[in-house]
């Protein structure tokens, strides 16, 4: 189920949070999702954090996807285990079974110790028909032939064909996204953009679009003006990453599509839901 939040088209309070007050002249829906799970929460990138995010009925899971030593992808934001786990070294380096003995809990809050490194095999099947998933290819360049590991985990479940809107992938690597969409065309793919982008043309907007169908920006570069030209070149904009709902605030009023963010409740406080 998607949680889109309509505001409607006279003065209706859409910052209960703060308790500012905004207006908008158009209905506008705001997708959530949870970055790396509700990682506000639990610990990034693992089980916990992504039943959490289903429990605060994020429409989306944002999952960062890397590939151990003997071909495995799992998912872990850093290419390396250090900052999040009881162990060191490069997640390439690992075998499944070696990553899968980490404790990726305990670094976050004790309540967590035995959290696992999680397949993307099994967070799939876990959650696919649940929730939606935001899939980022996590430095692609290090894992030659992550895109077709990725692409056969889903057609393996038919989450390939046309109308399965809840999958979504992007990368920073935007070679990795074009080879991505020609294994997978039917699902929809973003560029994910940091602030080196802050100054993209309308021209690099249109040729992203030639096989994107997200520009997801840095929060920071977000304004109204380039949420408007990413739009007319056909576009949509999710923005990453919230942790303060000022922020959350700032983004709605610049009109995105999606806030991905480690702490949903900050999305929702556009409806008043929380109140
Ligand atoms: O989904 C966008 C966001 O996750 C990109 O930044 O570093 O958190 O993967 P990062
Ligand atoms: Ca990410």
């Amino acid at each position: 189920m998607m949680s889109v939040v309509f505001i409607s088209l006279f003065n209706v309070p859409v910052f209960a949070a703060t308790g500012e007050t905004a207006t908008t002249q158009q209905q506008q829906k705001i997708v959530n999702v949870a970055h790396r799970g509700a990682s506000g929460h639990a610990p990034e990138n693992t089980m916990a954090a992504f039943e959490k995010a289903f429990q605060m009925k994020s429409d989306y899971i944002e999952i960062d996807v890397q590939m151990t030593r003997d071909g495995e992808v799992v998912a872990i934001h850093d290419t390396t285990v250090d900052r999040t786990t009881n162990g060191t070294g490069f997640v390439g380096d690992f075998t499944l079974e070696e990553i899968q003995q980490l404790d990726a809990g305990s670094w976050f809050d004790e309540e967590f110790a035995g959290e696992k490194i999680p397949t993307f095999e099994e967070i799939v099947d876990a959650f696919r028909g649940k929730i939606g998933i935001l899939i980022e290819l996590k430095s692609p360049e290090l894992y030659p032939g992550i895109e077709e590991k990725v692409a056969n985990i889903l057609m393996e479940r038919n989450m390939h064909l046309p109308n399965n809107n809840k999958v979504i992938i992007q990368s920073f690597n935007h070679e990795s996204v074009q080879r991505s969409k020609e294994l997978l065309p039917n699902i929809p793919h973003g560029v994910l953009a940091g602030m080196s982008w802050a100054d993209v043309t309308d021209e690099q907007l249109l040729e992203f679009a030639t096989y994107a169908d997200y520009f997801n920006p840095n929060r920071n570069m977000v304004d109204e003006e380039l949420v408007d030209r990413v739009h007319r070149s056909g576009m949509e904009v999710y923005a990453y990453t919230v942790r303060a709902q000022e922020h959350a605030d700032q983004l709605f009023e610049a009109g995105v599509d999606g806030i991905i963010t480690d702490f949903p409740e900050y999305v929702y406080d556009f409806s008043g839901l929380n109140e």
